[in-house]
């Protein structure tokens, strides 16, 4: 096991990089603490699996270094960094039986049979496999050959960290979820350090002790996942995370704070911000409404939403803009109807140039 450290690193494809958008990973500084859970979560081609490949080894970053426990292994080879790697498909030996397929990788470093059988037996326990141990591979479904996947990695007992690229995506909703649960569990057991790659906000806020954003080859935000919610760097991570994203609203500048016409807000502390583009972020959740004759913004209903506990209310406010409310179901509300909406002052972000001020 060991703490991951990404000194000035990044990687371009590109043999004569010229500018930072030849950069599928830009220079970044990152630790992953040995024993935790993290998620790496972005849109596509945002270098999630340009960073796994790096820490695997699989790929050589054209910039910076790779510490295991502050050992440089930038250079050292995937065997030698004891990476267990878990890839969107399984891979494992369909001819082989479960037992041959966690056996074999031990085999192939010369362990004694006995020692080999153990630790089989101590990950078939682990991942709950005993009674699918003598099956052949390819009988299996898909979930649990993703399973031998991870089994074929944590055999051997010299594992820094696992990491798993994507490695949900071909099991269904049901499957992922007592997989997920299953992977926390092993890491509570085993300490091992994990790191999952999603772009799945919501899977990646379930599994991880931190989650890391990227976007465009850039880490945007690194936090635990109440931190991401409750303070968005940017104001990509408000829309990245959360569901409906943050609501963001146009301001004046009056004199030394802000005023927001849509939700009649006045006196928002502004700070020492420079001159730049200003905006405010709510999340859709921070928001509350009553009837219009209280206190609050008036807005028109333009669509609700029922989620069974939950709901999500479209508003639009006398400005125009358009935002979302979300609440606990209550009564019906119709569309067309008027509400009053208001926000709790600590829950107002002010955003400059896209950036949490
Ligand atoms: N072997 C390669 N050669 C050249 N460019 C590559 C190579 N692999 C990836 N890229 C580019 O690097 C960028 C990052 O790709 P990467 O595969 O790391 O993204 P990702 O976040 O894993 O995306 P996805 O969610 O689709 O798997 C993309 O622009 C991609 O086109
Ligand atoms: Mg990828």
């Amino acid at each position: 096991m060991a703490e991951i450290t990404l000194k000035n690193l990044g990687h371009s494809y590109s043999t004569a990089p010229m500018s930072e958008e030849d950069y599928a990973l830009k220079p970044v500084d990152l630790v992953w603490e040995d024993g935790k859970t993290y998620s790496l979560l972005g849109p596509s081609g945002c270098g999630k699996t340009t960073m796994l490949n790096i820490i695997s080894g699989l790929l050589h970053p054209s910039e910076g270094q790779l510490l295991f426990d502050g050992q440089d292994v930038t250079q050292k080879s995937t065997s030698e960094r004891n990476i267990a790697q878990v890839f969107q498909f399984p891979v494992i030996y369909t001819t082989k039986s479960v037992r041959r397929n966690l056996s074999f990788p031990l085999e192939c470093r010369e362990w004694e049979p006995k020692k080999i059988a153990n630790r089989v037996a101590e990950v078939s326990e682990l991942l709950e496999l005993d009674d699918i141990l003598d099956m052949p591979a390819r009988r299996l479904s898909a979930d649990q050959k993703q399973l031998i996947s991870l089994g074929r990695g944590l055999v051997r007992d010299d594992v820094s960290a696992v990491l798993l690229d994507e490695p949900l995506t071909v099991i269904d909703p049901q499957m992922k979820f007592s997989l997920r649960r299953k992977l926390r569990e092993i890491n509570r057991r085993t300490g091992t350090t994990m790191i999952l790659v999603t772009h799945d906000q919501s899977e990646a806020m379930s599994f991880a002790d931190e989650v890391v954003v990227m976007k465009d080859g850039r880490v945007q935000q690194s936090g635990r996942p109440e931190q991401l919610f409750e303070r968005p760097q940017n104001t990509f991570v408000g829309y990245f995370i959360g569901s409906p994203p943050i609501n963001l609203f146009n301001v004046d500048v009056q004199g030394d704070s802000l005023a927001c016409p849509a939700l009649d807000l006045s006196g928002i502390p502004r700070g020492q911000l420079e001159p730049g583009a200003l905006q405010i972020g709510i999340r859709p959740e921070h928001l509350s409404f009553s009837e219009p004759t209280e206190k609050g913004a008036i807005a028109t209903v333009e669509a609700c939403e029922n989620l069974g506990i939950e709901q999500i209310v479209s508003l639009r406010a006398q400005t125009g803009e358009a935002f979302k409310v979300k609440s606990r179901l209550r009564r019906k509300i119709g569309v067309g109807s008027q509400l009053a909406v208001s926000v709790a002052e600590k829950d107002v972000l002010v955003f400059q140039d896209g950036r949490l001020a």
